[in-house]
């Protein structure tokens, strides 16, 4: 694992992205698996600012983001889909068809969970996944449990997770209970995973995580086992 601890968000910001756009330049057509939440929105930013000065070029890019909540279509804003086309995809010159969120509402759940990892595998697998960490050591919106969920499923959200995610709606009621996301077997199938992490409040976690015992107690300790895990975590 290479943990780099910088002191800012900027600095984390700057080095995700250029860890991002060295994915893309050395495999212009290479498969990004993309994150949603407040930690990379930094990173986007920068990554929009590259590709704007020619710097990166995201024509043959194409990306599978973990996540969306079950029952949000894409012109929601609170879906991830929203969130990723308004903080990433109109920004930069990547083909919109080319990226792929989990469909929030798909008629058949299950189908949709097992068409998203046929899907990543067509695609021939992600080669750098970007990932943020919940305060209670999810990633993607793989929740504490006794074992480790490998396919691409629906689960319950935790109340934490409920309740840190209710800032982006106009009341705790609103935000939906349930989520598609990738499973573990997705993520640790990547060829390369950069995970972000900011703040005073996620230092236990990140702690836990990656100089913890590896358990599905806390989802993100499995990264310890991944051969090319890089941490990028910043106090402020
Ligand atoms: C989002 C996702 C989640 C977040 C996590 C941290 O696609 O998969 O696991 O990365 O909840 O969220 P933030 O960055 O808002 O603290």
């Amino acid at each position: 694992m290479n943990f780099i601890k910088v002191n800012t968000y900027e600095e984390l910001s700057a080095r995700a992205a250029a860890i991002i756009c060295g994915q893309v330049a050395m495999k212009p057509n290479c498969v990004l698996g993309l994150a949603t939440g407040s930690s990379p929105v930094g990173a986007y930013k920068k990554i929009a600012e590259k590709n704007n000065t020619g710097e990166v070029d995201f024509s043959n890019v194409k990306s599978v983001n973990l996540d969306e909540y079950v029952g949000l279509n894409g012109d929601h804003e609170q879906s991830y889909r929203y969130f990723m086309n308004n903080n990433l995809f109109k920004h930069i010159n990547i083909d919109i068809n080319n990226t792929y969120v989990p469909n929030g509402c798909a008629t058949d759940v299950e189908a949709e969970c097992k068409a998203y990892d046929v899907l990543i595998e067509k695609l021939g697998g992600i080669d750098l996944q970007l990932l943020g960490i919940g305060y209670d050591g999810h990633i993607g919106f793989n929740e504490p449990d006794t074992y480790f969920e490998k396919a691409t499923h629906k689960v319950t959200l935790d109340s934490s997770t409920i309740e840190a995610n209710s800032r982006f709606f106009a009341s705790r009621d609103d935000v939906p209970t349930q989520a598609i996301t990738m499973g573990m077997g997705g993520i640790m199938s990547a060829k390369k995973v950069l995970l972000i992490a900011n703040g005073k409040g996620k230092r236990d976690i990140v702690e836990k995580a990656f100089f913890g015992p590896i358990t599905p107690s806390v989802p993100a300790s499995i990264l310890q086992l991944h051969p090319d895990l890089t941490v990028i975590y910043s106090e402020n």
